[in-house]
């Protein structure tokens, strides 16, 4: 069902800083900034050959990243994306094998937009799970 790998998401305190480490450690090509008020977060994309790394900074009081660096205040892996391309489809076969969607079960449009949904952390080996209708 599922395809590639979208992207991971790591939440970090500060993006600025994240993006001149990948860049200047890693010689990754990274974005500029880009505040996304209607998701909470200020991200920066990190581009590799296969796959994107997205550095996510909490973005005003209700961000939904905020919670997560309180925990991890250095930062961490925040999700993995993974394509798949039929979203509804792949919701009622997991909803319908047990499987825990969060929020009300209805794709919401994604950072890249695109339909997205979230799948519980505790049916997915302690990962949050996002997928994206490509
Ligand atoms: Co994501």
């Amino acid at each position: 069902m599922i395809g590639r790998l979208n992207h991971v998401a790591i939440v970090v305190p500060d993006v600025k800083a994240a993006a001149k480490l990948y860049k200047g450690m890693l010689g990754a090509l990274v974005s500029e900034p880009v505040p996304l008020p209607a998701h909470g977060v200020t991200t920066v994309f990190v581009t590799l050959p296969n796959t994107k790394i997205e550095l996510l900074e909490p973005l005003g009081e209700k961000s939904p990243v905020r919670a997560f660096l309180e925990r991890n205040p250095a930062g961490g892996m925040h999700h993995l994306c993974y394509e798949v391309a039929d979203i509804l489809a792949a919701r009622d076969k997991l909803e319908g094998e047990g499987m825990r969607v969060l929020g009300d079960g209805e794709p919401a449009i994604g950072a890249h937009g695109k339909p997205v949904l979230f799948l519980h952390p505790k049916d997915f080996c302690g990962t949050l799970i996002e997928l994206e209708e490509v």
